[in-house]
């Protein structure tokens, strides 16, 4: 499977990723995973990416570019790719593009997760996030918390609030995606690999998704 996953902030493109890759062994690339990993760590791409990431901004094409890249060459990537929050801006798309082209993968499809603003707002102020960088495991305090409130089911860290998740940061968030992510959904149906999910469920998202690999 070599998919990308479209949507606002909230759609639930890190929750589907995590069932669909527990599902067939492909892995998840989230270049927001990757990012908050990077300023856990002090990088210095780290610290390049911080204030963007902290307003809501995007962060600049060519640092997303420059990882991206080296990610799709790594071995792991043969058995299949979930791309979530990749690409974010048409120049991103184009280069992607580019990308796969060089490295003779072609992807199956990517899939839009459509989903009500205001089902968004309440999941973005309600999610939950693990703090180590190498889990990021997604919780909700309402529909999915920890068993143990604050801490980690899989490895016991503390369960935290993302930075970005003040109502000023995530509101830019939804007008960032808007000017500048929506316009792919466009994109790829000129390219004629869209499928538009309108669902609320991720289980409902994965059987759309299966059901347009199957046909
Ligand atoms: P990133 O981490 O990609 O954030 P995002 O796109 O804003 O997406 P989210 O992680 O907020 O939401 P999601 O759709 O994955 O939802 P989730 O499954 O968690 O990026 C963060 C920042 O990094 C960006 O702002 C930017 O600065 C930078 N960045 C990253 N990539 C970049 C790029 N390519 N170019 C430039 N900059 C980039 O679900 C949300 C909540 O809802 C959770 O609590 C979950 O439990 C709950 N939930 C999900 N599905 C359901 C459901 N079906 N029912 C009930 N609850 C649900």
């Amino acid at each position: 499977m070599r998919l990308i996953l479209l949507g606002a902030p909230g759609a639930g493109k890190g929750t589907v990723a995590k069932m669909l890759t527990a599902m067939d062994g492909s892995v998840q690339i989230s270049t927001g995973d990757i990012l908050r990993g990077a300023v856990a760590a002090g990088t210095d791409l780290g610290k390049q990416a911080q204030d963007y990431m902290k307003r809501g901004d995007l962060v600049p094409d060519a640092l997303i570019l420059g990882i991206m890249e080296k990610r799709l060459q790594e071995p792991d990537c043969r058995k299949g790719f979930l791309l979530d929050g990749f690409p974010r801006t048409i120049p991103q798309a184009e280069a992607l593009k580019q990308m796969l082209a060089k490295l003779g993968i072609k992807l199956d499809m990517a899939v839009n997760i459509d989903v009500p603003r205001e089902v968004i707002l309440d999941r973005l102020t309600t999610r939950r996030t693990c703090s180590n960088a190498k889990c990021q495991a997604i919780y909700n305090v309402k529909s999915n918390p920890p068993k143990q409130a604050g801490v980690c089911d899989k490895c016991g860290s503390p369960v935290v609030q993302r930075e970005d998740e003040t109502e000023a940061a995530i509101s830019h968030r939804l007008d960032t995606y808007n000017e500048k992510t929506a316009p792919l959904v466009g994109f790829y149906e000129k390219e004629g690999m869209l499928l538009t999910v309108r669902a609320t469920s991720s289980e409902a998202v994965i059987d759309a998704i299966k059901r347009k690999l199957a046909a």
